[in-house]
């Protein structure tokens, strides 16, 4: 399997080109399944998540085809009809959003089989409120040996939907539900991140009728039939604000481009109150930082806009090596600090008690091998290694495959000592 190895010490200078979001993309993919013509979808990044969901939605009947076209990356999802409304196990637990098959696959075809997705290293993850949602909607759901059978001959119907928990993914199942369900559908205390307004965007233009994505509550008015449509995806604000973070850690200027700045304010107000220079640009935003420490600063994670938790642990990288102690609080999912002692091999000084740790910050980090543990979780080793003296290899990178596009290109241009190792065969542990 392939490591990155970093050599620390290189500050950053340049442009790095945010890519289309990896959590927005995979959920407008599923969205092709809603229509017989052909969704296009530009500004798409090519990632193993995006690949994975590309072979799952084929075996369903949808033609996937990917081209580099003058406005870059696009991917047309076909689906004329589902030739199969079953989703085995060993797809979807490779991916737990490809769960979100379910409710399109109802919605169109009456009837679908998908594979329970089950925990992962970050939490237990369930996704009973993405069941209920569609029991709302008038679908019956048995569960028999790991897997969800869900039928609604005659077709969805409009409900109201009150999530007791705020749920980026059931807010997002239940929209692609609920648009060619009969009648009208209200979702209360949904997720307001910026890919439901994204999705919301996509569905209106195949001629459905949302409104209200990107606040608690969404109203959906039931079509019988959507059609194709052209959408360009969402820029990615987790990679933006990785980007940023990595910036930040390692020093010098960089230009954040082809974002939106406002995606990750609570992140920039973080790094402004860290003692970093954060400059909003009308595509993205410049991040600076010239010689000295930065301090440290508390961050707790939480629904959008709050400070998300998907750039929790770059945001502990970067505390490593701040002056002070920071504490971090993780409120979004129950395990989410398995970098912690991966951070501490590189001689971070951090303690982690139930949902909170403490980062007591080191002048200096040394490299070390460090095994990634999740998608979040090896990138904040990566920018751990930034800085850190001599060389950092990172191990089971494939997590970092899943949601980086080109990441050794995009740092390495910016003049990071980063590169990619590629694997041997030999198994790793
Ligand atoms: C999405 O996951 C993202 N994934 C996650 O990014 C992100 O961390 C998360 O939202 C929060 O922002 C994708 O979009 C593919 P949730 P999702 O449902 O939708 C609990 C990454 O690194 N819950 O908002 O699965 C759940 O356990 C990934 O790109 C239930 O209890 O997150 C969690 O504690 C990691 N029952 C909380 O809600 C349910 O049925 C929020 O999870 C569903 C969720």
């Amino acid at each position: 399997m392939d490591r990155i190895a970093i050599t620390g010490g290189a500050q950053l200078h340049g442009t790095i080109p945010v890519s289309g979001a990896k959590n927005s993309a995979i959920k407008l993919m599923a969205a092709s399944l809603l229509t017989d013509e052909p969704l296009r979808l530009t500004n798409m990044p090519r990632l193993a998540d995006t690949r994975f969901l590309g072979k799952l939605l084929t075996r369903l009947g949808v033609q996937v085809t990917e081209s580099d076209g003058p406005a870059g990356q696009q991917t047309v999802l076909h689906a004329p009809e589902i030739t199969s409304g079953f989703a085995p196990y060993d797809l979807v637990r490779q991916m737990r959003a490809s769960f979100n098959v379910l409710g399109p696959l109802v919605a169109r075809s009456g009837q679908a089989k998908v594979s329970l997705p089950g925990g992962c290293t970050i939490g237990a993850r369930p996704v009973d409120l993405h069941l209920q949602a569609l029991e709302a909607l008038g679908a019956k759901i048995d569960l028999h040996e790991g897997y969800v059978y869900a039928q609604a001959p005659r077709g969805l119907k409009g409900a109201e939907i009150i999530f007791p928990i705020v749920s980026v993914g059931a807010t997002e199942h239940a929209m692609l539900a609920a648009v060619l369900a009969d009648g009208v559908t209200v979702i209360h205390n949904a997720a307001c991140e910026p890919e439901l307004a994204d999705l919301q965007d996509c569905l209106n233009a195949m001629g459905a009728k949302v409104e209200g994505a990107g606040t608690p509550t969404i109203a959906i008015t039931g079509v019988a039939r959507l059609k194709g449509a052209t959408h360009a995806v969402i820029p990615d604000r987790i990679e933006m604000g990785t980007y940023a973070v990595a910036a930040a850690m390692a020093g010098g200027e960089v230009r954040l481009t082809n974002a939106r700045p406002g995606l990750i304010d609570a992140l920039l107000d973080k790094l402004k109150e860290a003692g970093a220079g954060v400059e909003p640009t009308a595509d993205g935003v410049i991040i600076r930082r010239n010689g000295h420490r930065l301090d440290a600063v508390d961050v707790e994670t939480a629904p959008f806009p709050g400070f998300a938790t998907d750039l929790q642990a770059q945001f502990m990288a970067l505390m490593t090596t701040a002056k002070g102690e920071s504490r971090i609080r993780e409120t979004i999912f129950e395990n989410r600090f398995m970098h912690a002692p991966e951070l501490m091999r590189l001689g971070a000084d951090i303690s982690v008690s139930g949902g909170e740790a403490r980062v007591r910050g080191v002048e200096q980090l040394e490299g070390a091998e460090v095994m990634a543990t999740d998608l979040r979780a090896s990138v904040s080793l990566v920018i751990a290694g930034l800085v850190a003296r001599g060389e950092t290899t990172v191990s089971r990178i494939y997590h970092l495959d899943r949601g980086f596009e080109r990441l050794e290109e995009k740092l390495g241009a910016c003049g990071a000592q980063v590169r990619r190792i590629k694997g041997d065969g030999e198994a790793e542990l």
